[in-house]
């Protein structure tokens, strides 16, 4: 399973980076306002200096909601650099835009999906990768690792090339989940991808493995 780290948080990017384990990045337009990344030039800017961090596949998130808006702006941010994915809303002029950009050879993100006939349709027109949204799904008490599964479970009954990029991931158990039903892709936060590296066990084990050392070498 790849990992994509979800922010836009530049300090976060070149960390989990630098662990050598990270395949590329989400962002949204949450994430950058979050990060006081505001301005059209100061937006795609950004893009351009997280592109020069990691050498992977980056989803930059179009604002228009209407086809002939989505084609322009993702046409432009596609452009910036090749790592570009254009992120694309699971409306209907959505699924056109990622059918037109399919057909150019640009990558798309089909982002805000939340059931599997809308995992189908974004598979159906191309998309490169489809980001349902887990967290989401249980914070209104539905199950969002179900809807993985059955995502997986459709895409390989078809070969679809499409790759499930499990988004809105929220700590270590959804990683975990979603290695096991074979996404292929988890975005997730820096705080739950070095929630991964803890065990009580490792720790002690590390403690006692160098306090015998030092008696031996005392
Ligand atoms: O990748 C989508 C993500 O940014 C949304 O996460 O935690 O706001 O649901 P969250």
């Amino acid at each position: 399973m790849k990992f994509f780290i979800d922010t836009a948080n530049l300090d976060e990017i070149r960390e989990a980076n630098n662990m050598g384990i990270l395949d590329g990045v989400t962002t949204n337009p949450s994430l950058m306002a979050k990060e006081g990344i505001t301005g059209e030039q100061n937006i795609l800017q950004h893009y351009v200096d997280i592109c020069e961090i990691v050498d992977g596949p980056i989803s930059a998130e179009v604002i228009s909601t209407d086809f002939e808006g989505i084609v322009k702006e993702g046409e432009y941010l596609a452009t910036l650099h090749k790592n570009i994915v254009i992120k694309v809303p699971m409306i209907e002029d959505g699924i056109k835009a990622i059918k037109h950009f399919t057909k150019k050879g640009i990558s798309t993100n089909c982002t805000l999906i939340f059931s599997a006939g809308q995992a189908l349709l974004a598979a159906k027109a191309g998309a490169t990768y489809i980001s349902p949204f887990l967290g989401r799904l249980d914070d209104i008490s539905s199950n969002g690792m179900d809807l993985i599964a059955q995502i997986r479970q459709i895409y390989d009954n078809y070969t679809f090339d499409t790759q499930i990029l499990a988004a809105s991931v929220r700590h270590p158990m959804h990683i975990i989940q979603c290695a096991e039903i074979g996404a292929d892709v988890a975005t997730v936060p820096l705080k739950a991808i070095k929630a991964l590296l803890n065990h009580p066990l490792t720790d002690s084990g590390l403690e006692k493995f160098l306090a015998d050392y030092a008696k031996g070498n005392s």
